[in-house]
C-alpha cells in the first residue's frame, strides 16, 4: 500500500522487538482471563488493533480480535434479514443519468491544504472525556506538544462552511448517522461526538445502544458498537465495529473456538439489518486485510457461499479486499437506488507512519513539527485507488482522507501510549482532537 512509510526492521532491532513482544504478551494474557478489569482495557484494545505486518505471530492481536469477532456474532442473534445478493449485474450499477446527477455539486475535498487556524481545535481534548477513549486523548497523556491541533483542512476551490454544532444538529433533525468500520472508524465516531457536543459534558445525550442490540455481553470486553441520540433534534450517531465489513459466520456453532467464514460478497449482518434506519452511512476497512489478522481472527475466505481455495485469485488478500470493496459499494448503491435519501460514503484508508520498523518491531513516528513534509495535496486522484475504483459508477461517495492525513505524521499517539510500553509506539491511531476532525468536517460539508 503506498504512502505507508513502512520499512523492514533492521536485524539489530530484533532482540528489542522480541522483548517488547514478550512484554506485551505477558501484560495482556491475564487481561483476557479477567475481562472485567476495565481499567486495563484501553491499551489492550489499542494493541489488538495495531496491524502487525511481520510474520511474528502475536498472542495479543489474535486473542483480542478473536474476542471481537466472537462478540459480533453473539450480538447479531436477532434473525438475520433475508440475504440480499450483491451482484445483480443488471441492477447494481447506477445508470449514466444518475451518475451525472451525483457528480453535479462535486468538489474534490481531498485536494487542498492545511492552514494554521487559531479557532482549532473544535473541542478540548482534556474536557471531552465523555466520548474520547483514554488511549486517544493525548491531552491526558504525557505528550508535551500540541501544535498539531491548530490546523484546518482547506479544500481547494470549495466553500466549506465553518462547522457549527447547532446547524449540524438542525440539518440532521430526525436523522441517523452510522459509521461502520475498524478502530479508525471508531476514532472518527468519537471525534464526531466531541465536535457535536463541543466536548462539553452532555448528560442529555441518550445511550440507545439497546435499540440496536448493542449491549456489552457478560464477560465481553466491550459492546460491538455505540449509539447516542441527541433528544433536542432527535439526531442519532452510531458506530458499529466491523473490521472487514463482511458477514462473519461461525463454522462450528458447537465449538468454543470456532473459525469463521468471512463472506467477501456479503455485507456485515448489522448493516443489512439496520440500513433502513440510516440516513448517512460511512464505511471503512483496510488495516485488517493481512495474514496475521486473518489467522488471529480465525477468518476463512468465502465467496459465493463457498470456501476460497489456495491458488484462486481471491486467495490473495489484496484481491479479496478489492473484491469486498467493490461488492459492498455495489450493494450500497442498490440500496440508494431504492431509497435515494440515503447518503453513503466509503472512506479511504488512514495512513500509517511507522519509521524504522512496525508497531511491534520498534517502529516510531517522532516528528513533532507540523507539516514538515509539506502542507498541500495537489493530485486529483486518491492515494488509495481501490476504494476510489470501487465507488466509481455508483452513488456511493468517496470520503478521501488518505493524502491529506499522510501529511500529518506528527498527529499520531506516537510513544505516548496509555501503557507506554518501551519501544511500542502507535503510529496508526491519531490523537484526538486531531486529524479525524478534518475527516468529519469534509463529511459534514457533503451532508
Ligand atoms: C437482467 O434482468 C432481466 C430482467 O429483470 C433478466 O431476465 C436477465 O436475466 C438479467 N440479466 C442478468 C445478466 O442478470
Ligand atoms: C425520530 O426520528 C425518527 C426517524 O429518524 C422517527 O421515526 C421518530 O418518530 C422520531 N422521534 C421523535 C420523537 O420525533
Ligand atoms: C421529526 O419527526 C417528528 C415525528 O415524526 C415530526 O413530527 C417532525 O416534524 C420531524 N421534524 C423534522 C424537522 O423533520
Ligand atoms: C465442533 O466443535 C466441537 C467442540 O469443540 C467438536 O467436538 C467438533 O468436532 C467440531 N466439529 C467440527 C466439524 O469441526
Ligand atoms: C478489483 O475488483 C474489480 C471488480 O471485481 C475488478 O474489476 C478490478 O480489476 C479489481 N482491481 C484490482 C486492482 O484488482
Ligand atoms: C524515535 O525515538 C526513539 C526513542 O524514543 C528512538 O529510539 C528512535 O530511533 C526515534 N526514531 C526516529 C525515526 O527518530
Amino acid at each position: 500500500m503506498q504512502g505507508c512509510g513502512f520499512h523492514i526492521a533492521r536485524s539489530n532491532k530484533l532482540p528489542l522487538a522480541l522483548l517488547a513482544l514478550i512484554c506485551v504478551s505477558l501484560f495482556l494474557w491475564p487481561w483476557e482471563k479477567a475481562p472485567l478489569m476495565s481499567s486495563l482495557l484501553p491499551s489492550f484494545e489499542q494493541f489488538s488493533i495495531l496491524t502487525p505486518v511481520t510474520d511474528v505471530p502475536t498472542r495479543t492481536s489474535s486473542s483480542a480480535d478473536k474476542k471481537s469477532s466472537r462478540d459480533s456474532i453473539g450480538s447479531s442473534s436477532s434473525k438475520e434479514m433475508e440475504h440480499v445478493p450483491i451482484f445483480l449485474a443488471n441492477d447494481s450499477l447506477a445508470s449514466d443519468s444518475a451518475l451525472k446527477e451525483a457528480n453535479v455539486e462535486e468538489c474534490n475535498f481531498a485536494k487542498g491544504r492545511w492552514v494554521a487556524d487559531s479557532t482549532r481545535p473544535l473541542y478540548s481534548g482534556s474536557a471531552c472525556k465523555q466520548w474520547l477513549s483514554p488511549m486517544w486523548a493525548c491531552r491526558l497523556m504525557k505528550r508535551p506538544d500540541f501544535s498539531f491541533e491548530g490546523f484546518r483542512w482547506q479544500p481547494q476551490g470549495c466553500k466549506v462552511p465553518e462547522f457549527s454544532r447547532s446547524s449540524f444538529l438542525s440539518r440532521m433533525h430526525n436523522k441517523t448517522i452510522a459509521l461502520i468500520g475498524d478502530s479508525l472508524g471508531r476514532q472518527q465516531f468519537q471525534s464526531l461526538m466531541c465536535m457535536v457536543t463541543g466536548g462539553e459534558l452532555s448528560p442529555e445525550v441518550e445511550n440507545i445502544g439497546i435499540d440496536y442490540g448493542l449491549v456489552k455481553a457478560p464477560g465481553a470486553l466491550r459492546p460491538d458498537g455505540w449509539v447516542y441520540r441527541f433528544p433536542s433534534t432527535n439526531t442519532t450517531i452510531l458506530f458499529y465495529w466491523s473490521a472487514s465489513l463482511c458477514e462473519l459466520e461461525p463454522l462450528n456453532t458447537s465449538g468454543p473456538s470456532t473459525h469463521y467464514a468471512l463472506h467477501l460478497d456479503r455485507p456485515v449482518t448489522f448493516l443489512k439489518q439496520h440500513l433502513p434506519r440510516f440516513d448517512v452511512l460511512v464505511l471503512n476497512t483496510g488495516h485488517h486485510w493481512n495474514r496475521d489478522k486473518f489467522r488471529g481472527n480465525q477468518w476463512e475466505l468465502y465467496a459465493g457461499g463457498k470456501p476460497v481455495v489456495d491458488g484462486e485469485e481471491l486467495a490473495d488478500l489484496r484481491n479479496a479486499k478489492n473484491f469486498t470493496l467493490h461488492s459492498i459499494a455495489r450493494w450500497v448503491d442498490l440500496q440508494i437506488k431504492r431509497r435515494p435519501q440515503l447518503k453513503a460514503f466509503l472512506r479511504t484508508i488512514s495512513p500509517r507512519h511507522f519509521v524504522n520498523g512496525d508497531w511491534n518491531t520498534g517502529g516510531s513516528c517522532n516528528n513533532t513539527v507540523p507539516l514538515a513534509g509539506g502542507s498541500e495535496v495537489s493530485q486529483d486522484g486518491s492515494s488509495d485507488p481501490i476504494p476510489e475504483a470501487a465507488v466509481k459508477g455508483t452513488r456511493v461517495k468517496l470520503l478521501d482522507i488518505t493524502a491529506l492525513s499522510q501529511l500529518r505524521d506528527e498527529g499520531h499517539v506516537s510513544k505516548y501510549t496509555v501503557k507506554a510500553i518501551l519501544g511500542v509506539h502507535d503510529c496508526l491511531h491519531w490523537c484526538l482532537p486531531g486529524i479525524p476532525d478534518a475527516w468529519n468536517e469534509i463529511l459534514c460539508a457533503q451532508l
